[in-house]
């Protein structure tokens, strides 16, 4: 099989084809290669040293075969994989099913190697409601994979809670164990007590990786394997973009390359990122990418303990549909954006257009035309229009959408981050600001005891939340 490269394409960012006041000179080249090359070294020392486990994930095969072995016993009996888990739990596993399955995979099964495939990362009603409608009488051939590091995230435990009242209920309680699988911390959390009392069959995530840094572990393969993704080939590709992102050679390194064209633009006015896939297949990997930059890099303090408040907005368009929505506001509007457009060169299916109606011979320069040629013509017409507006562009090149290419794809952008907070100077793997809505929601649906991140009771702590938060009628109008 040949193996194509996903290329990082920067010649759009540059003073010569921008202009000197948007584009990066040389001499502003050359500052950031000299800014980052050092932390090329550090990211490559931290990693032997065993501090960001994530990167190793790539090389795990115990992971990878201990998944494969689990959904190897569900081949047969599995129709539904239900995959409950919110943020780094679920991103991966949508956008890798959205890459690398058909579009009408869960519809068609002739276009289907696995199990239906359905991921929920929320909690409502309307929706969760209508599903157990549909699947309530599907449940014998139903596997429901809930996934959570700490296990005690309300949405996943709520819903973990509901599909097991309704397994006991439909097929008994003793079944539980047949129709659930959970993913969780090897040691400890809520979810690891409910594994090992209720004993059900498990996976991890691996110690010390972060949730929006797993979707190479067990949280992001299991569902893909399940689904008939080639996981190894996926390891594969990370593992080869793991060489490319290790180079000392601040040239001849992507992610470095990608994360000071990042920071060079952050710091020039121009904080909003914007991810422009020209692929369907693609658009959901934008979603995880936000998950990615907007967590681990929107940070109040750096690693001195100084307020910063930094962070780029992480900003999703698709390629052509968002032109006619988005594309108005990117050329004429503040030129605040650095667009990277995610493009193929090589579609699974292509389709060709079909010919004009005789009352209508203006059409007929489409007619005979592959969709892919639109598309990427499409592609290249509005990068050409922003360009002609001064507007910073890069493009990531697929080959083809393929399992080696999105491995790649998705350890680029991991240690891009992991770059982009080195250069920003901030803490890349905490989220704590997320930390207190989890514990304002506890508050409010009851919890009782006291609260450690506001150092006052839940009760207390939820009528201080009421107080900012329910209407006040003087205001509505
Ligand atoms: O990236 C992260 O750490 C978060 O997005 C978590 O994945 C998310 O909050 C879910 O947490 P948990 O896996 O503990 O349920």
């Amino acid at each position: 099989m040949d193996k194509s490269k996903i290329g990082l394409y920067y010649k759009n960012v540059m003073s010569e084809i921008i202009g000197d006041e948007h584009g990066i000179t040389p001499n502003q080249w050359e500052d950031l290669a000299k800014q980052t090359s050092p932390i090329i070294s550090m990211l490559n020392n931290e990693r032997k040293e065993g501090k960001v486990p994530y990167r190793d994930l790539p090389f795990d095969t115990q992971i990878s075969q201990a998944v494969q072995d689990l959904a190897a016993k569900y081949e047969e009996s599995c129709e539904n994989l239900v995959i409950l888990g919110i943020g780094g739990s679920a991103l991966g596993n949508i956008a890798l099913q959205t890459a690398l399955n058909s579009y009408m995979y869960n519809i068609d099964e002739a276009q289907r190697e696995g199990p239906r495939l359905f991921v929920f990362d929320n909690v409502d009603p309307q929706q969760f409601g209508s599903f157990l409608d549909w699947i309530s009488d599907k449940l014998d051939k139903t596997i429901f994979n809930v996934i959570s590091k700490s296990g005690r995230t309300s949405e996943t435990a709520s819903q973990f809670m509901i599909i097991c009242d309704m397994l006991s209920e439909i097929l008994g309680p003793d079944t539980l164990r047949d129709h659930i699988i959970a993913t969780t911390d090897a040691k400890q959390g809520t979810l690891r007590t409910i594994v090992d009392e209720m004993k059900l069959p498990h996976l991890e995530v691996p110690d010390g990786v972060g949730g929006r840094f797993s979707v190479l572990s067990a949280v992001g393969l299991f569902g893909a394997a399940m689904c008939g993704v080639d996981i190894d080939l996926l390891l594969e590709g990370a593992r080869d973009m793991d060489q490319r992102v290790s180079e000392e050679d601040f040239l001849q390194n992507p992610a470095a390359i990608n994360a000071a064209i990042q920071h060079h633009f952050y710091n020039r006015n121009k904080n909003i990122s914007v991810m422009m896939p020209y692929s369907y297949a693609l658009k959901d990997l934008c979603d995880w990418y936000r998950q990615i930059w907007a967590e681990s890099l929107g940070k109040e303090v750096n690693l001195k303990g100084e307020k910063v408040y930094v962070g780029p907005t992480p900003v999703k368009a698709l390629g052509t549909t968002d032109q006619h929505s988005q594309v108005q506001l990117y050329r004429e509007g503040p030129n605040d954006k650095l667009f990277t457009f995610l493009q193929v060169n090589n579609f699974d299916k292509d389709v060709e257009i079909g010919p004009a109606p005789d009352c209508t011979p203006e059409l007929g320069f489409l007619a005979g035309k592959n969709l892919s040629v639109l598309l990427n013509s499409e592609k290249m017409a509005t990068e050409y229009a922003l360009l002609q507006s001064q507007r910073p562009c890069m493009t990531a090149h697929f080959d083809k959408v393929d399992a080696y290419s999105v491995g790649q794809f998705i350890y680029l952008y991991e240690v891009t981050t992991s770059f982009a907070g080195a250069l920003f100077g901030i803490n890349t793997y905490d989220q704590p600001a997320v930390e207190l809505g989890k514990e304002a929601t506890f508050a409010l649906m009851e919890k009782s005891g006291d609260c450690k991140a506001v150092e006052m009771s839940y009760d207390k702590f939820a009528q201080e939340i009421k107080e900012k938060t329910e209407i006040d009628e003087k205001y509505l109008i």
